[in-house]
């Protein structure tokens, strides 16, 4: 089974964005972690990210012919896309929502989800280990 792990605008510069908030591990760090965390439950993974919102809905689109389940971190189209949230209404298998600092401790703006209407999990605050976190989560709900 195949884990598509989606990432949202601006975290192509993750390590060197807002270290204080969002630590110094980068993004390529990220899919080693998820890989690495993937095997031994003989899961793939397809990594990506994307600076556009169109292409995020397209590769939900691609994870309905691909994938068992969906991690993603839509970055600030968290707080803004019912068009991320539709796509991600038309994949049938589970989706986890991950965001490396604790938006609930920050801005307002922040606080409210699009796509937690969609997530069966959401894990926040965790640093990048929440990406790990996810993909175990996964495991065990893509087993059952
Ligand atoms: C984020 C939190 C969002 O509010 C922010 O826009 C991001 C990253 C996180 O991983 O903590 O870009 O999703």
């Amino acid at each position: 089974k195949t884990v598509t792990v989606l990432n949202g605008p601006n975290l192509n510069l993750l390590g060197k964005r807002q270290p204080e908030i969002y630590g110094h591990d980068t993004l390529a760090d990220v899919e080693t972690l998820c890989r690495d965390t993937a095997a031994p439950f003989g899961l793939e993974v397809a990594f990506h990210q994307s600076n556009h919102e169109g292409e995020i809905v397209e590769q939900v689109h691609a994870a309905r012919e691909s994938s068992a389940g969906i991690i993603i971190n839509p970055a600030a189209y968290t707080h803004t896309s019912v068009a991320i949230l539709d796509a991600l209404n038309t994949f049938e298998g589970p989706v986890i929502e991950v965001h490396i600092s604790n938006v609930h401790k920050r801005e307002s703006f922040r606080h409210h989800s699009y796509v937690s209407f969609r997530a069966d999990a959401v894990i926040a605050g965790c640093g990048v280990e929440g990406y790990a976190l996810a993909m175990r989560r996964m495991a065990s709900l893509l087993a059952d």
